[in-house]
């Protein structure tokens, strides 16, 4: 598994992978916007685009994962962890924060097995589904 930034040539992959492009015209703005903010991460496997990820300081103005998406026939495979695990190694400050929706239990299994604490929650963005705010205090090496 290798990581890399996201180039503006990645874009068509990018909306390939990501299953809300299809349903959220504003999904693939964000994404290019990302992607020329040099915010978006790429993990790769045989050479290929398998997840992207976007770090930046969207939460409170602290080191933040505003998105991670893995490739729906590689998912369960790991690749999720080991992209936090990559983007941990990254940030700028000892600790990382994310947020995902109540419903997302993939989500916050993965953030669960990586030691991540339930901050807060913020409602009335998804209608009944309210966004729990992750918490990582991370060790530097
Ligand atoms: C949430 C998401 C990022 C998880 O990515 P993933 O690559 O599937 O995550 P992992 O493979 O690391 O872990 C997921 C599961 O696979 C299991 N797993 C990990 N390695 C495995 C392996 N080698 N073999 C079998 N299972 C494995 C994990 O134990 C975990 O199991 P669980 O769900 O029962 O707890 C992915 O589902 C996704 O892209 N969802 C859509 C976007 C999204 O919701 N993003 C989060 C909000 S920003």
């Amino acid at each position: 598994m290798e990581f890399r930034k996201a180039v503006s040539s990645d874009l068509e992959r990018l909306f390939q992978i990501d299953t809300i492009v299809p349903s959220d015209p504003t999904r693939s703005e964000y994404i290019t916007t990302a992607v020329a903010s040099n915010d978006i991460w790429v993990c790769l496997r045989d050479h290929k685009i398998v997840g992207y990820a976007v770090l930046n300081h969207s939460l409170f103005n602290r080191p933040t994962v505003d998105m991670l998406m893995i490739a729906v026939e590689h998912r369960k495979s790991g690749i999720g962890t080991e992209f936090m695990k990559h983007l941990e190694k990254l940030n700028d400050r000892d600790e990382l924060w994310t947020s995902t929706n109540l419903s997302n239990s993939p989500m916050q299994r993965l953030l669960a097995c990586l030691d991540y604490k339930l901050t807060g929650y913020v409602d009335n963005l998804d209608p009944g589904d309210p966004e729990l705010i992750f918490f990582k205090k991370l060790r530097k090496a």
